[in-house]
């Protein structure tokens, strides 16, 4: 079964062929930088920005892929979560090429797609445990096996890319002009800093055991910044490369220790770690450390995977259509989404 994966949920446009024997053959994905002068993404501009360049986007994926229209099977689409404008330009375009070729359609939500991640490089076969962060979860998941999933934990506040975003902001450290994802311009800051250099505190909340928090570590950034001066002030300047070493450090500490309580109380030896803040690099090592400690074995897939992409959307929808399972014309867009076969622990 040769599919065509499409996202279109945020800010990024991307396509990807996953072939007959499961290997990626292409993704590209385009970033928008449209957003950067307004400080986040502008849901109008993001639908526009996905009508504009879903088509050469595809194309792109195809002609990488050495395939045509004509050689696929089926186009796996993410339907929700996400921005409902930007969801729906990706399922029109999948129902309308779908309809057109007469292939299999199947709506793909976006967080199976990070789930299914971390197995296309390398095979991850059910049962693990992922830790999923990204820019709006921070999620321990123990995938029993295919579609069928058991929450174990889950932020009770802030993401942990959110926190991340937040406090690339708070510390000055987005270009004016172009879109950096804020994971990305705190660890690159914290390059030159002392992770020890301020004592940020760890949350860990204890009401269920696996829950995580992090608006209150935001906000010890925040009042530390004003300790030093404010914003802009020379003591922040001073110290803005330690402040994001030791806040980098501070999540990291707490999603590593939460993956270890997470495979010791289910006794599940294969982690992975996926979503966007799986970008980080200090994070990727520090958790495959910890993990090489515990004898667990630890996938994490590419960069380029991490992110928003549409290869995990190919992938995932792959094996629910391999199952049998096929979406209708009534295909639609869900900014607000379960994820199927999830179960609450
Ligand atoms: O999965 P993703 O691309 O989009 C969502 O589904 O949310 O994740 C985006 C999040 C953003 O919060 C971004 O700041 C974070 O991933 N991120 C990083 C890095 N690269 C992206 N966080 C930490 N370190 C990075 N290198
Ligand atoms: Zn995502």
């Amino acid at each position: 079964m040769v599919v065509l994966g499409l996202e279109t949920s945020c800010d990024e446009t991307s396509a990807a062929v996953i072939t007959a024997d499961g290997k990626l053959q292409s993704n590209v994905v385009l970033s928008q930088h449209d957003h950067a002068r307004y400080g986040g993404v502008v849901p109008e501009l993001a639908s526009r920005a996905h009508i504009r360049t879903v088509g050469p986007v595809v194309e792109q994926a195809l002609q990488e892929a050495g395939c045509s229209l004509d050689q696929l099977d089926a186009i796996a689409v993410t339907h929700g979560p996400g921005l409902v404008g930007s969801l729906l330009v990706g399922v029109n375009i999948a129902k309308g090429l779908a309809y057109s070729r007469d292939l299999a359609l199947i709506g793909v939500h976006h967080l199976e797609g990070h789930l299914y991640s971390a197995g296309i490089e390398r095979p991850l076969p059910p049962p693990f445990v992922a830790l999923l962060v990204s820019g709006g979860h921070t999620e321990l998941i123990h995938v029993r096996d295919h579609g069928s999933y058991e929450h174990l934990g889950r932020t009770l506040d802030d993401a942990a890319g959110e926190a991340f975003d937040k406090v690339a902001r708070l510390l000055d450290l987005l270009p004016p002009d172009q879109l950096v994802a804020g994971g990305r311009a705190v660890s690159d800051a914290a390059e030159a800093g002392d992770p020890q250099a301020v004592k940020f505190p760890r949350p860990l909340p204890e009401k269920k055991g696996l829950d995580f928090s992090f608006s209150g570590l935001k906000t010890a950034v925040r009042t530390e910044l004003i300790r030093l001066g404010g914003p802009g002030s020379e003591g922040v300047k001073a110290r803005t490369a330690d402040m994001a070493a030791s806040f980098q450090q501070a999540v990291i500490d707490v999603l590593v220790r939460r993956a270890c309580d997470a495979v010791e109380s289910t006794g599940i030896e294969r982690l992975s770690l996926v979503g966007g803040v799986a970008a980080n690099r200090l994070l990727r090592e520090s958790l495959c450390h910890a993990m090489d400690k515990i004898g667990v074995e630890f996938f994490t897939p590419s960069s380029i995977l991490c992110t928003d992409n549409a290869a995990m959307i190919a992938a995932a929808g792959r094996h629910r259509l391999l199952t049998g399972e096929r979406s209708g014309w009534d295909l639609d867009a869900h900014p607000r989404l379960a994820l199927p076969g999830l179960q609450h622990e």
